[in-house]
């Protein structure tokens, strides 16, 4: 394992035009389910604020749905709407603040991932662009074009939510598979209105949310988006095949004013397209020109959808590419779900006591 000396790349200050960090740092998003009542509860302020005390240069939140009944499945996934869940939100704002640290929260609807019956709202219906699961079965009727501009508008309001309880910024889930993403998936997305159309035109709702978002926060206040080729059901599907195609993809995204892309891969070392190394978040940083934050297997030797535990691994192939400025920012899942202190004792040296991942991580808020 790796020792201080040579992960110094990992902890040179992060500046960007609006978002300055202490180091390179970011706690990826995880679901965890501890939100009774889907309100986030003081036990995850303390869960979030152990992480900014051990150094985490930025938080982002597990997905916290949006306003709209089918936006999550489960009682204890926290929401991003009413006056319980944003006070919750609000005391983990304080709490991450007054131990230093910054924090955007993820916003997320699960689409057609949801399954008939799924609390909190049994009777909502799960919606997606064209009514098809992600294995393309039909569940039901498409959303009509109303109903995904009304759900536009539900980003925008958690967007002006966000800045005003004292989030740095937010990170919009555009990945893995849900809502967002399905309407980004040939898949999927099956319309013939202003959503639906080529993988550029299939762009077009998120271009809108981020643009709606933007109205809401202004232009100072930094927005994420985060990506994935891979779905929750296909580990192997693609939105774009080749760089030219991921330029054309990114470019409406940019425009409409995204500032730092989050690209999601489960193993950062894997090189995107043939005849390069760069990775997702590489490729990404190139040709859109924004900073970056790459994900995948960080510290560990197992890939993320295998729960079962992971042992450590070294860090040197990532601060190398870090070093080379391949990506700007570093995103650390399953390490950061066992070992709160992850990233201070990566700091220090202190490699030994590194926590290796298993799955009792995710009964508990560590
Ligand atoms: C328990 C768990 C819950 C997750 N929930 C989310 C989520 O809510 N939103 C998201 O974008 N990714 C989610 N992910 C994916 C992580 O953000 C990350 O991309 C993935 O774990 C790979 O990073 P790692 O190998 O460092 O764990 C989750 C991962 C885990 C392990």
């Amino acid at each position: 394992m790796t020792n201080q000396t040579t992960t110094k790349p990992l902890f040179e200050t992060f500046t960007s035009d609006k978002l300055n960090l202490p180091n390179r740092t970011v706690m990826a998003p995880m679901t965890r389910g501890f939100s009774p009542g889907n309100v986030p509860d003081e036990e995850v302020a303390a869960y979030y604020r152990r992480r900014a005390e051990n150094e985490v240069g930025l938080i982002i939140t597990e997905g916290t749905g949006i306003d709209h009944p089918a936006s999550v499945s489960g009682a204890n996934i926290p929401v991003f709407h009413g006056e319980k869940a944003l006070n919750g939100w609000a005391d983990v704002v304080k709490e991450v603040h007054e131990a230093g640290g910054k924090i955007a929260p993820q916003l997320w609807h699960v689409g057609m991932t949801r399954s008939k019956g799924d609390l909190p709202n049994e009777e909502a219906q799960p919606v997606g662009p064209s009514g098809l699961s992600l294995d393309g079965e039909k569940v039901n009727e498409p959303l009509s074009t109303e109903e995904v501009e009304a759900l536009v508008e539900s980003y925008a309001k958690a967007a002006a939510d966000a800045k005003r309880i004292g989030f740095d910024a937010i990170e919009i889930h555009g990945a893995h598979g849900y809502l967002i993403d399905q309407f980004f998936w040939g898949n999927t997305n099956k319309r013939t209105d202003r959503y639906g159309g080529d993988f550029v035109k299939r762009t077009q709702f998120a271009v809108e949310i981020v643009e709606a978002c933007r109205r809401e926060v202004g232009e100072d206040f930094p927005i994420i988006f985060r990506f994935s080729q891979w779905k929750m059901n296909d580990f192997q599907a693609k939105l774009v095949n080749n760089p030219d195609e991921l330029e054309r993809f990114l470019q409406p995204l940019v425009e409409a004013g995204v500032d730092i892309f989050h690209c999601s891969t489960r193993r950062f070392w894997e090189p995107e397209f043939e005849g390069s190394d760069l990775n997702l978040a590489g490729w990404t940083k190139k040709l859109s020109g924004k900073p970056v934050i790459s994900v995948g297997s960080v510290g560990l030797d197992g890939v993320f959808t295998d729960f079962s535990g992971a042992g450590t691994a070294s860090l040197d192939g990532l601060v190398d590419k870090l070093d080379r400025d391949e990506f700007d920012l570093v995103a650390i899942g399953r390490s950061l779900l066992m070992d709160p202190a992850w990233v201070k004792k990566v700091h220090e040296g202190r490699v030994d006591d590194l926590l290796a991942f298993n799955k009792e991580a995710l009964q508990k808020l560590y």
